[in-house]
């Protein structure tokens, strides 16, 4: 009997060590879509057909849900895929583009191990990297670079890598070193190997042409493979490399200090394959995670996982909310009970499944690592954790971003109270936005919040398109929120704010102030004195 346990457990070691999950961040049009369908090529998760569309589909073939994302090109949603590769199991998060989603985005990551950054090589760090980087260095997760686009005309990559180096501030390591780019792009040196590996331009969608490896020391062939300019050029390059550049320190990628990096073509797959070679001996099978019993070992425990986003309306053809969740412990089996924490509930998840995209396949059992999708009735809140029935911790929350921007909703039909209500409520409840409401009225006043003010766009589209229901938004000028932490010794009533100061509610009745700069935060506490104001909500 225990000797069968013990196998048990030793096979369910075996797949939870072969995973690897990741989320992929860029700025918009850095290659991430192209990358991402070049990975699951290797893993022959999609066919060569799939690939090879018309551009448009092909872009929004794989990750992209919503009208909207299709209308503006832009990912909204994120979305999971899972392949296999040398012996891996591979879960890709793909996280929204948009700056205005990096609180999704920052949901996305908690459920990852580590992740890829895309940088376009021709224009570096932009806007929207900085802002999703700064978002991964809050989870302090390893960070894997691809500079793509060599097949274009490149930045210089010394400036390439001291830009990354100093505006996000995080030290590089080169795992291969491009020689020229655009129409002199020869093809990458692997520092590891000391090789030359010459570019192929191998037709859109079909696998990485068969490269011909030159050793760097072989001067002579290196020559006639790449020719004297570029060879003289590299050869002065790779020294300056030896000397200057941080010494690869495992650990401190591990840490989320030092980011490999690797350059290539997505388009063109080149380079891809090389770097998903590296990525996977450099990053890490899942990693134990924090809860309020200690850490979770994902290989020692049994099943246990958190729910990192809800989405409601996914697809027309399926009306439902999902919960999305990362096993963090043991193997999910779907005939399984299990315990959810918060809702102090045993039961069985209604209809497991592994979502990509637009296809959905039921799964009948899962492992650490992995993400799966449950049909939810409104049970589950983000961040919520659920065990094996005679357990009970649960996983540190993951924080809500104050809101900066904020609207009046005006519901256009009246007739329509109980949908909009509905609509509103469930769209909070996935946490795209905040709703509050005046302090002394019900629900007939409601104030949004979001943290991007896309969203306001989102949720007026979507209210229309899923819920019937038209709205009109009326901007309103405050930019900071903040809860008041003593509520119970204060008399909100009686507070004297500034008079550009408003007085909201939570849904769940907690008080709290809008304020439109941060000077009437400081002009209210000391008008105030006892008042404790805080950026998050507690409750
Ligand atoms: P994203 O998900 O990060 O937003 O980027 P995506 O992969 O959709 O790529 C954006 C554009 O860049 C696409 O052009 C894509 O073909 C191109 N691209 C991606 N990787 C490479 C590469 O390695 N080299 C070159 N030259 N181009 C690359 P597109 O389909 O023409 O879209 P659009 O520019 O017409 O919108």
């Amino acid at each position: 009997m225990k000797e069968r346990e013990n196998e048990k457990m030793s096979q369910y070691t075996e797949e939870i060590n072969r995973r690897r999950t990741f989320a992929i961040i860029s700025h918009p049009d850095a290659g991430k879509t192209t990358l991402t369908e070049k990975f699951l090529l290797y893993g022959g998760a999609i066919n060569l057909a799939g690939s090879v569309k018309g551009k448009a589909t092909a872009r929004h073939a794989v990750s992209d849900w919503m009208e909207i994302e299709k209308e503006r090109g832009i990912s909204v949603t994120s979305s999971v895929l899972q392949f296999e590769y040398d012996g891996y199991c591979i879960n890709i998060l793909d996280t929204p583009g948009h700056q205005d989603f990096s609180e999704d985005t920052y949901r996305t990551l908690m459920a990852a191990d580590s992740a890829v950054m895309v940088i376009d090589a021709s224009k570096g760090v932009e806007a929207q990297t900085r802002k999703l980087f700064k978002v991964c260095g809050m989870r302090g997760i390893p960070i894997f670079t691809f500079i793509n686009k060599l097949d274009r005309d490149a930045n210089d990559t010394f400036e390439l890598l001291d830009e990354i180096e100093k505006e996000l501030g995080i030290a590089t390591c080169p795992v291969n070193w491009p020689i020229g780019s655009g129409k002199e792009f020869k093809g990458v040196y692997d520092r590891e190997k000391r090789c030359v590996i010459s570019y192929s331009d191998t037709e859109k969608g079909t696998k990485e042409g068969v490269a011909t490896e030159v050793n760097v020391e072989d001067e002579a062939t290196l020559r006639s493979l790449i020719g004297d300019a570029a060879a003289d050029k590299l050869l002065e390059e790779v020294e300056l490399l030896d000397g200057a550049s941080a010494e690869f320190d495992l650990e401190a990628v591990r840490a989320g200090k030092l980011t490999p990096v690797c350059f290539g073509s997505a388009l063109t797959n080149f380079g891809v394959e090389i770097f998903l070679q590296h990525f996977l001996k450099m990053t890490t099978a899942p990693l134990p995670r924090k809860a309020d019993i200690g850490v979770i070992e994902p290989a020692e425990n049994e099943f246990s996982a958190f729910v990192f986003k809800i989405q409601a309306n996914m697809n027309k053809a399926h009306r439902d909310r999902i919960a999305f969740m990362r096993i963090c412990s043991g193997r999910f089996d779907a005939n399984m009970e299990v315990r959810h924490v918060q809702g102090n509930k045993v039961m069985r998840l209604s209809q497991p499944q592994q979502i990509m995209a637009d296809e959905r396949k039921i799964l009948s059992e899962a492992y650490a690592g992995d993400i799966i999708g449950v049909f939810d009735a409104g049970i589950f809140s983000i961040g919520d954790t659920l065990c094996m029935p005679k357990e009970k911790f649960r996983y540190e929350g993951i924080p809500t971003f104050a809101p900066e921007h904020f609207a009046r909703v005006r519901q256009l039909d009246t007739m329509k109270r109980k949908q909009f209500v509905k609509g509103i409520e469930q769209i909070a409840q996935e946490g795209a936005i905040q709703i509050f409401q005046e302090f002394n009225t019900g629900l007939e006043e409601i104030i949004v919040g979001v943290v991007g003010v896309l969203q306001f766009e989102v949720l007026k589209y979507r209210l229309e398109n899923e819920y019937n229901v038209e709205i009109r938004l009326e901007n309103l000028p405050y930019e900071h929120i903040r809860w008041i932490e003593n509520k119970e010794e204060i008399d909100i009533a009686k507070l004297t704010g500034t008079s550009d100061m408003k007085k909201v509610k939570d849904m769940k009745g907690n008080p709290l102030l809008l304020f439109v700069n941060s000077w009437s935060i400081g002009m209210t506490l000391d008008r105030n004195k006892g008042l404790v104001l805080s950026e998050f909500s507690r409750n």
